[in-house]
């Protein structure tokens, strides 16, 4: 039986889950609620102390008369796994999600569930799709950019010599034409192609990379812009490249920066937030310690018709833009093995970057 074997067991530190960002509920050897972790509170939106001594598969109508099956795949396989079942939230419709009964050897907890909202594995699925379209558009503008980038080689040399020939220097004020949009182009190919360079990785402090570009912020678009910092000292040094990250959060911030000069108000706020987040799933991969970096502004936000595409290449939303900015942040982010996203209305924008820590 389950609780002879678990008698010698290890002993588990319920104390230690509730640090834990995955929803914990620890059973009793009569899947009764023993323990509920604080993430597991907050999603079921229900109190530990209401929660506690209930019979857990009674919390479920499609598990409550699954008993015998649960108990069953737990003494054979030591784990019961429920794809997508409903919890009853009065009022509302009920909140789906991923249930993993795992059975443990710790007499204090013989039963642990972790809970997790589809709509989280939704996301992730998602992630995964935007991440091979990525790929492949990348790939696709890398191949563009080379093509373009001898042809106009031609173009700008060949200007050069007409402009030497030409016999009236009015004339020049064409292939000046010709020869700066040139350069232009060639400045924006530039910008296309460089994230493949070999990345230069040492250990790093991220305030110091966001304070060098609240610097840079600050000295470009003057008082107008405030920058606010909230930061959480516990994070530890994190091995990237200092370059890449400035260039990924400071193309964050100087479109904070000229969506907040270009709204209604003129002038506003941008936030840098950091903490560490434990136990993450990040792009399928689940990490001990990562770090959360926000950079939230009071800009007017971004239009919808453009949220989904942002960080695509060549979208712009900004008179005179190019639309590298985000495309190149994105890249950057996801050298390092993480994400960015972002959620945006009215007043209140915010890009989330995601970075493993360990
Ligand atoms: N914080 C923000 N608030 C509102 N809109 C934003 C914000 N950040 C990005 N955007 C929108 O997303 C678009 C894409 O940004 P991105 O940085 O990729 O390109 P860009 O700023 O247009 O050009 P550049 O290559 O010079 O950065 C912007 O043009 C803008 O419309
Ligand atoms: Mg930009």
């Amino acid at each position: 039986m389950v609780s002879d074997a678990a008698a010698q067991g290890p002993r588990i530190s319920l104390g230690g889950l509730d640090l834990l960002s995955t929803a914990v509920v620890v059973l009793d050897g009569d899947f009764r609620v023993r323990y509920v972790n604080p993430a597991a509170e907050a999603l079921l939106e229900t109190a530990s102390r209401t929660l506690i001594g209930q019979p857990f598969l009674r919390l479920f109508p499609e598990l409550e008369d699954l008993e015998p099956d649960v108990r069953e795949a737990l003494e054979v396989h030591w784990s019961y796994s429920a794809p997508s079942v409903g919890f009853p939230r009065s009022g509302r419709e009920s909140l789906q999600l991923a249930c993993l009964v795992t059975r443990t050897e710790a007499p204090d907890a013989p039963f642990i569930v972790e809970l997790r909202p589809i709509e989280m594995m939704l996301r992730l699925a998602r992630e995964e799709r935007l991440l091979s379209e990525q790929q492949v558009h990348r790939e696709l503008i890398r191949n563009l950019a080379h093509e373009i980038r001898n042809p106009l080689g031609g173009l700008r040399g060949s200007a050069q010599l007409l402009e030497a020939e030409l016999a009236e220097p009015g004339l020049r004020e064409y292939t000046q034409v010709i020869i700066k949009e040139a350069d232009r182009l060639q400045v924006l190919l530039d910008r296309l192609l460089t994230p493949h360079r070999a990345p230069k990785t040492g250990l790093l402090n991220i305030h110091e990379v966001l304070e060098r570009v609240g610097r840079v912020v600050e000295a470009e678009f003057g008082p107008r812009i405030e920058i606010q910092r909230d930061y959480d000292p516990s994070v530890p040094e994190l091995h990237g490249d200092m370059e890449q990250l400035i260039q990924a959060l400071l193309n964050v911030a100087r479109n904070a920066a000229q969506a907040i000069l270009g709204g209604p108000e003129g002038k506003g706020t941008i936030l840098f937030r950091t903490r560490v987040l434990r136990q993450v799933m990040i792009a399928r991969q689940r990490y001990r310690l990562a770090l959360e970096l926000q950079i939230v502004d009071s800009g007017p936000g971004v239009p919808e018709d453009l949220q989904e595409r942002i960080f695509h290449p060549l979208v712009s939303g900004r008179d005179g833009g190019s639309g590298i900015g985000l495309a190149l942040a994105q890249t950057f982010v996801q050298y390092h093995g993480g994400v960015i996203e972002c959620e945006s209305r009215p007043g209140h924008t915010v890009f989330g970057i995601t970075l493993p820590l360990a």
